[in-house]
């Protein structure tokens, strides 16, 4: 089959501007993508971090201010390895310190409306048939709602098919009426099947309204979020368009994500030589200040800390963990009294609960080798990429069973362990108890160390890796195509 030309639009990219899954996805996705033939570019704002990782990028357009509200930009064209990145530099909006979204106290960008239209009005210029480039995609591909005005802009401009793809509904992108004509959108899209939303205007609604196809990051989140528990408001418009959604179960990068390979270990261990997975844990042990001691489970948790994780059911039990006796590990930044409630308890126990607030990519590796089992009680999961990533480490997790977390997390019980699915712990229940009970399980579990072997090798042993992934995007694109048709 003949190949495609895809615009790939992120408002974060691995390893230079990451605050979550979406950037791992915005680097690895695209790179599977090129590896399969296609030609594909990344476009994304020209944030400090990349103009200081490519110095030497080159202005290959000069953009016009589309809109009463947004200024003029240019785009810089970037080669990072095989991929070709299009940086869209417009210093009044992205040159600024820190957190793409969130200024340093912690809150939104109040011009973010302005910062996402452009990113998105400039996705969507680039899909039409006089592109500035001289390249036209066959596909945009918007991400989240920083993008998801991109097929809006296509949609009444005209101009090639459009995909979004939902990493998480609950962020969409509302803002007022007035941004209508700042952002260049005409008067007769404020309507309900357009971008209107609750007399806002919504880019994820909007990109989910009018996009040619759309998607989620697992099977599960899609049929998640066409229930109104799940959905935040657009169960109704994505039961609508039910045709036109699929999940597609995220990858991993499993170069960046390979334990016998991994840089930020002291040493490399797979699945049939785990017994070196043992020095990770008394090298992370003694990094990060607990007692060094191989008879105690240690549980290991990195995340966002906010209500989605889940952690606070965590909080509510840990203090029963050095009894038991087991260890804990936190790496992770938030909520304000998340962080607090971590801290507090970690004075509490020292020796056996560390916490650690902050971003550390490195320890998050160390984190992943050097637990016996990951937590990730998540209320909402659309993919999750930590518990595949603890799934290739062999730190079986605890997960509860919704979106990504249930389409890759097997419990271990006696059909799966003789089946060898087995590879994690599934809570039953949403309460602080279903997770002590699980806790407990765990501890047990662990005791029986040829058990708990097989459930990390069952782990181990599955295939994460992008290429699935990829060839299901490939025919995403081009049913998109067709219902452009
Ligand atoms: P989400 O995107 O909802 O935060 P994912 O599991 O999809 O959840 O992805 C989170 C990504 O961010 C993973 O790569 C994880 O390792 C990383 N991450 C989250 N918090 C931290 C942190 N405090 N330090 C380092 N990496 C983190
Ligand atoms: C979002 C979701 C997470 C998903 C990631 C990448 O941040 O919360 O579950 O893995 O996007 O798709």
């Amino acid at each position: 089959m003949s190949s495609l030309s895809i615009l790939f639009a992120t408002s974060e990219m691995a390893p230079w501007v990451k605050t979550g899954g979406l950037g791992d996805v915005a680097a690895a996705l695209p790179a599977a993508l090129r590896k399969a033939g296609h030609d594909i570019r990344v476009l994304l704002p020209a944030y400090p971090a990349l103009k200081q990782a490519f110095p030497t990028a080159t202005t290959v357009a000069e953009l016009p201010a589309f809109a009463p509200g947004l200024p003029i930009s240019r785009l810089l064209a970037a080669q990072a390895g095989k991929l070709e990145l299009l940086l869209l530099d417009c210093p009044e909006l992205y040159d600024r310190p820190g957190n793409p979204y969130l200024d340093v106290t912690g809150h939104d960008w109040p011009d973010n409306a302005r910062r996402f239209g452009l990113l998105s009005r400039v996705a969507a210029r680039l899909g039409q048939p006089d592109s500035p480039l001289g390249w036209q995609p066959d596909i945009v591909h918007a991400n989240d709602w920083q993008t998801a005005l991109a097929p809006a802009y296509l949609h009444y401009q005209g101009g090639a098919a459009s995909v979004v793809t939902v990493h998480n509904i609950a962020f969409q992108g509302c803002f007022g009426r007035d941004m209508l004509a700042a952002l260049g959108l005409p008067e007769h899209a404020w309507r309900f099947d357009g971008v209107e939303y609750h007399d806002q205007l919504s880019f994820l609604k909007a990109g989910l309204q009018l996009a040619s196809q759309i998607s989620t990051v697992s099977p599960t989140y899609a049929r998640e979020v066409q229930d109104e528990h799940f959905g935040y408001g657009l169960a109704p418009l994505l039961r609508h368009r039910s045709a036109e959604l699929r999940g597609i179960l995220n990858g991993v990068d499993t170069d960046l994500w390979n334990p016998a390979t991994d840089p930020a270990l002291v040493t490399g261990y797979a699945a049939n030589r785990l017994a070196a997975k043992r020095a990770n844990k008394a090298a992370l042990q003694t990094e990060m200040g607990l007692e060094v001691t191989a008879d105690r489970p240690l549980f290991g948790v990195i995340s966002r800390l906010t209500s989605q994780k889940g952690l606070d059911l965590l909080l509510t039990v840990a203090e029963g963990l050095p009894e038991l006796p087991a260890q804990l590990v936190v790496l992770g930044s938030g909520d304000k009294l998340m962080e607090a409630g971590f801290v507090e308890l970690a004075k509490r126990f020292p020796g056996q609960i560390v916490v650690k607030i902050g971003f550390d990519e490195g320890l998050a590796h160390r984190i992943e080798a050097g637990a016996d089992c990951f937590v990730m009680p998540s209320r909402f999961e659309p993919c999750g990429l930590n518990q595949m990533y603890s799934l290739r480490y062999g730190t079986p997790p605890i997960v509860r069973a919704t979106g990504g977390l249930a389409d890759t997390v097997v419990d271990v019980c006696e059909d799966t362990l003789a089946d060898k699915s087995a590879n994690g712990f599934v809570l039953d229940g949403d309460t602080p108890h279903a997770l002590w009970l699980t806790i407990e399980h765990v501890c047990r579990t662990w005791q029986d160390k040829k058990l708990w072997q097989r459930i990390q090798q069952n782990g181990m042993r599955r295939d994460f890796s992008w290429t699935h992934a990829a060839n299901e995007y490939v025919a995403l694109y081009r049913d998109a195509i067709a219902t452009r048709a």
